[in-house]
């Protein structure tokens, strides 16, 4: 059976970008694969959280994957810190990781510039840590949004690069996945980008309805189509993405159509956007809270994913090891 591993940072609720970039392929992917699903929190030290935030942000994170359907019993759900066998392959890796390669990823330029004060070495070694997860388990594939062809490219190169230096087909070569085959960017509210975390654009699983309607209604549009089947601009495109899917496809012809023959109102789109949102989110949300507040099941969901990460990543190290020449006397 092939493995499957992806995270998400716990550095703010999931977005429907998380949710349509990756949590929707974990869901289908727990049934037929071995799977590995965690919360990157080292990763998140990056940005420098409070002791307080980010044990607050790991739970909140764990609570929504769950309510999204993540089921402990089918996939392995853990926190990156309960394996600290991360941290030691990142440093073997990072003996063969250079600078120059490092120093060109397109997420190191933009975290460089986003914030020029706390550009800190983990920053830079990011793909390292993010390869050290994925092929500590072995795994083939790995179900990433578009954002993340960049990073997932690094690790195979590192996982290529170790297999030959020691010459030994050890670890496979992971590729990025998607059910729909093209690797998917949900766009945001504000005309153009991705939908993120640290953009202010995003749409939250956990957002009460009248929060919905009122980022959809401020989304920006364009001034409207003038003449009949002329290109739909960027603005209106993102809409219709989130449209194509949170609504059914009659609902996004509907609008591509009236878009097409200049009748479409915004304000009629954004509408029925908002409320195919809140039709989407609304049961994950009740779940949400409930999962939240019950600390037993996520202390117990907590232990048995790390007691099943654990195994896998201790054996890898071992052999790791033994490969690289630490060997016991
Ligand atoms: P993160 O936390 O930024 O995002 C988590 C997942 O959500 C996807 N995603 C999106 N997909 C489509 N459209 C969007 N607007 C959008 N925004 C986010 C991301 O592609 C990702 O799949 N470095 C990773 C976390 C990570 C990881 C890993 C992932 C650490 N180690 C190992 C896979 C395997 C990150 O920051 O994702």
């Amino acid at each position: 059976m092939e493995t499957v591993v992806s995270g998400i940072r716990p550095t703010g609720n999931l977005h429907l970008g998380n949710y349509f970039g990756a949590v929707r392929n974990f869901l289908k992917m727990q049934n037929d694969y071995n799977c590995y699903f965690f919360i990157a929190d080292y990763h998140s030290l990056t940005t420098h959280p409070t002791p307080e935030d980010l044990h607050g942000n790991v739970r909140q994170v764990l609570a929504e994957y769950l309510a999204a359907g993540l089921d402990p019993e089918k996939a392995t759900i853990y926190i990156q810190s309960d394996l600290p066998e991360v941290a030691e392959l990142t440093l073997l890796l990072n003996m063969n990781a250079y600078l120059g390669e490092l120093e060109r990823t397109t997420s190191f330029k933009d975290k460089a510039r986003q914030q020029p004060d706390n550009v800190n070495a983990g920053l830079l070694t990011y793909p390292v840590l993010m390869a050290a997860d994925i092929i500590i388990h072995h795994a083939q594939k790995v179900p990433v949004g578009k954002d993340q062809e960049q990073n997932l490219e690094m690790t195979r190169k590192f996982a290529a690069r170790f297999n030959r230096i020691y010459n030994r087909e050890y670890f496979p070569i992971p590729q990025p996945f998607n059910f729909g085959e093209a690797l998917i960017k949900i766009p945001g509210l504000d005309g153009s980008g991705k939908m993120g975390k640290s953009e202010g654009n995003g749409l939250y699983l956990i957002d009460e309805p009248a929060v919905i309607r009122k980022k959809v209604m401020k989304a920006v549009t364009d001034t409207g189509p003038t003449e009949p089947n002329s290109e739909v601009s960027e603005s209106v495109n993102n809409l219709f993405t989130i449209m194509s899917v949170v609504s059914k496809p009659e609902t996004l012809d509907f609008f591509k159509e009236q878009y097409a023959n200049c009748s479409i109102r915004y304000g009629d789109l954004k509408k029925q956007l908002a409320e195919d949102i809140i039709i989407f989110t609304e049961p994950i949300r009740e779940k949400i809270k409930a999962i939240y507040a019950d600390e037993v099941y996520l202390q117990k969901v907590v232990n048995m994913g790390k007691e099943k990460a654990h195994a896998s990543a201790s054996k890898t190290i071992r052999e790791v090891r033994e490969l690289i020449g630490f060997r016991s006397f």
